[in-house]
């Protein structure tokens, strides 16, 4: 079978003019930020270049992604919204934004489970909201005693305030179980916080561990989800995602101001809807590849960074590497980019529990992979 990881050499990667080929010059090897090195799903490609050769680039109508995604949903987690809960947003965190500002007024507070994905700190701090962190366990699962605190914090003063959750949580992988997320939604309930759900990795899980849609359980009634093809299929570039609602927030749903439903674009939409359609045996090819890439970089820092922490994740293509042992100080990524010209994303950015942490992309091929730790081995004495 098609490994969709090993399609492209190094030199044909390095002819990409996206962030993750382009941000560092080009004797870093870059495994940062959240894009795959793959060939795109068969289907995408057909549905994009017959959408282009027909000059399909209007303005998107209708309801064909949340429609799509609704069938995905059904199939891959036994879970179908209705479309006419959805709204389409231009990516999940314009929709992360935008159902915020519905929940929450600038001063008030949001809580997030640190470390975790870093724009949330920054996108939050430029809409006036409280970031108020609720650690991760060592064991990198929510603590429902810490979150309870971080509730109460958010909760003072009578102002409103939400709950910010990513399942498959970034960076860590950890995929939330069904009886973590009723007791997070019940405590939320209990301290009056609005959740919001980024499930944007949620196509990115390894068999046996199971996504469970925020929203099927009863606690996600009030709540909303970010869903989109973007992760899952390699479509950053292409935009569009979709914000589900849950039964009982369909008044707010309503109250979503009209300009935020017009930042998908046309081409994105026709993608993300051919990769939900018919790009799910691309992924499950994409799925066996990179869960060879999560155990094979376990093997490989044992033999060559034994100083490393490494918990290979149930989700996402993210390792959150514990580099305390290795004495590289509080961005050990720093370290490996400057000494083992190999690029990394800094743990201190992902918040509280980041120091002494990097997180590494492993949505490559095995060559790389094995490059990447053997420069961050170089790197370490
Ligand atoms: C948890 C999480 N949310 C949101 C995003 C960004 O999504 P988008 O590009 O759709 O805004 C990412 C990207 O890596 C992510 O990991």
């Amino acid at each position: 079978m098609d490994n969709p990881l090993t399609a492209l050499t190094l030199e044909q990667l390095r002819t990409r003019t996206s962030a993750k080929w382009r941000r560092y010059p080009p004797d870093v090897l870059p495994l940062f930020v959240a894009e795959m090195d793959v060939t795109l799903a068969p289907s995408i490609v057909e549905a994009v270049s017959g959408a282009i050769a027909a000059g399909d680039s209007g303005y998107p109508f209708g309801t064909a992604y949340a429609e799509a995604l609704a069938d995905f949903a059904d199939a891959r987690w036994g879970w179908r919204f209705d479309t006419a809960a959805t709204a389409s947003v231009a990516d999940v965190m314009r929709g992360v934004v935008a159902v915020l500002n519905l929940f929450t007024a600038p001063g008030d507070a949001v809580v997030v489970n640190s470390p975790v994905y870093h724009p949330f700190y920054r996108y939050l701090a430029t809409m006036g909201r409280r970031v108020v962190e609720a650690p991760l366990g060592p064991d990198h699962r929510i603590d429902p005693a810490a979150l309870d605190v971080a509730l109460a914090d958010a909760a003072t003063g009578d102002r409103r305030c939400a709950l910010l959750l990513c399942n498959p949580h970034n960076p860590t992988g950890t995929v939330h179980t069904r009886a973590e997320l009723q007791a997070v939604g019940e405590m939320a309930a209990g301290h009056g916080a609005r959740v919001l759900v980024d499930e944007i990795h949620a196509p990115l899980v390894y068999a046996p561990a199971e996504h469970v849609p925020y929203l099927s359980l009863g606690v996600g009634a009030s709540a909303f989800a970010l869903l989109s093809a973007s992760k899952g299929w390699n479509l950053a570039g292409l935009k569009a995602a979709v914000a589900v609602a849950g039964e009982a927030a369909l008044e707010d749903l309503a109250r979503l101001p009209e300009e935020v439903s017009h930042g998908a674009s046309q081409i994105g939409v026709i993608a993300h809807v051919a990769a939900l359609r018919g790009g799910v045996p691309w992924l499950d090819r994409l799925l066996a590849a990179l869960d060879a890439n999560r155990t094979a970089l376990g093997g490989l820092l044992e033999a060559a960074l034994p100083g490393v922490r490494y918990r290979p994740p149930d989700g996402t293509y993210l390792a959150w590497l514990d580099c305390r042992e290795l004495g590289l100080g509080e961005d050990p990524a720093a370290a490996f980019l400057e000494r083992g010209r190999v690029a990394l994303s800094a743990g201190p950015d992902f918040g509280s529990g980041g120091g002494g942490h990097a997180r590494l992309n492993f949505a490559t091929s095995p060559e790389i992979l094995a490059e990447a730790v053997a420069r961050m081995a170089a790197s370490v004495g």
